[in-house]
């Protein structure tokens, strides 16, 4: 059974972290004689340099056709000023579309070694380990009518927040599935006492709950949300949101950790999965092997949960990364709470030997 997995490095450190998921997909495929087979493409400002598109067609269609699409990150300076149809963003924002990846997860968990790194007591983050399941097709990224456009002789922008019943009802099956894997609780988080589409969110989540009695519901405002995760994160088990609300409310929880540059996430749909780190393309440390490969790596076993059918894979490269943190291993932007500062190279050796000795 052969599988293929497309590599988007993308933009900045996205090329480098990528290039040490490549080392651990292509041991795992080995050892488990897997038949994996990767092949990289552009994406993002690398695609927009070359072929003056963020994303080709040709590499879509790859993406649909393959198992799994890692993607490393992208975006970068160089083209920020550019129209929005020329951003590097435009490039995820397509990938998510075409290959209909409502489902964005986005595990949450303090590491037992790394307490000390948030920002927050160690009393407090304790324990943290919850999901943000974030609906990554619908809402304001891609609500019509949206524009920039001439009003009474002024220029008026316009994004529609828009939920249909089914958009809704797929998502909250997802998250509620999820629940069934952990500790059973499912918090939604709308904005219900002003806006419609969540007045139809709230509504659609408590139909849907009747099918699943052993879940815990309780829903929350998505201003109070904000608060209760720096108040106490540890109440979480999954939190439900829309996209807008889900991608503020993933950045606020992932720095709970206090190392946002560790955190997986994988968008799940209809067809082919993706998986990329949760961190962005620091174009300021790009090119220096310096930069953190445990998210992308994280995102590797992810991949493997989900798209691969190898859940012993994806447990080994978990394991593997907590026992080399246990052991005092960082890269450079956990200096402070390492015994040993590794390179992203190194990092990619040392998860790999860990490996190989599980
Ligand atoms: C994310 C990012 C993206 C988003 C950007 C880069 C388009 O912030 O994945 O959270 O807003 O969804
Ligand atoms: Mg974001």
């Amino acid at each position: 059974m052969s599988k293929k997995v497309v590599l988007l490095p993308g933009d900045g450190i996205g090329v480098e972290v990528v290039k040490e998921a490549e080392k651990i997909i292509s041991y795992i495929s080995k050892r488990y004689d897997l038949d994996i087979q990767t092949e990289s493409h552009l994406a993002g400002g690398a695609s927009l340099d070359a072929h003056d598109i963020p994303i080709k067609d040709e590499v879509i269609a790859a993406c649909m056709q393959a198992d799994a699409v890692l993607l490393g990150a992208v975006g970068g300076p160089k083209w920020d000023n550019n129209p929005s149809e020329k951003r590097p963003e435009k490039a995820l924002l397509r990938l998510r579309k075409d290959l209909g990846l409502y489902n964005n997860l986005r595990p949450v968990t303090v590491f037992p070694s790394l307490k000390d790194a948030s920002p927050l007591r160690p009393e407090v983050v304790d324990g943290v380990n919850l999901l943000v399941v974030r609906e990554l097709t619908g809402g304001l990224y891609f609500g019509q009518p949206k524009g920039i456009t001439e009003v009474d002789g002024e220029e008026v922008g316009v994004d529609t927040m828009r939920y249909s019943v089914s958009e809704i009802e797929r998502i909250t099956r997802a998250a509620f599935e999820a629940a069934l894997c952990r500790r059973k609780k499912v918090t939604s988080v709308d904005k219900a006492n002003i806006l419609a589409s969540s007045q139809l969110w709230r509504k659609t989540v408590i139909r849907i709950a009747e099918d699943y009695p052993d879940i815990d519901l309780e829903h929350m405002l998505v201003d109070n949300c904000a608060m209760q995760l720096i108040r106490n994160p540890s109440q979480f088990d999954v939190i439900l949101t829309e996209n807008m609300f889900g991608d503020i409310l993933s950045d606020e929880a992932a720095m709970l950790t206090g190392s946002i540059g560790m955190l997986p996430s994988a968008s799940l749909g209809e067809g082919t999965g993706m998986y990329e780190p949760v961190h962005g393309s620091a174009p300021d440390i790009a090119g220096q092997n310096i930069a953190n490969p445990l998210a992308t790596l994280a995102s590797v076993a992810l991949m493997f949960r989900y798209s691969l059918d190898h859940e012993k894979a994806a447990s080994d490269i978990e394991a593997s990364i907590n026992n080399v943190l246990n052991a005092g291993f960082n890269c450079k932007d956990m200096s402070r709470h390492a015994r040993e500062v590794l390179s992203t190279s190194q990092m990619g050796d040392k998860i790999l030997a860990t490996l190989k000795d599980a």
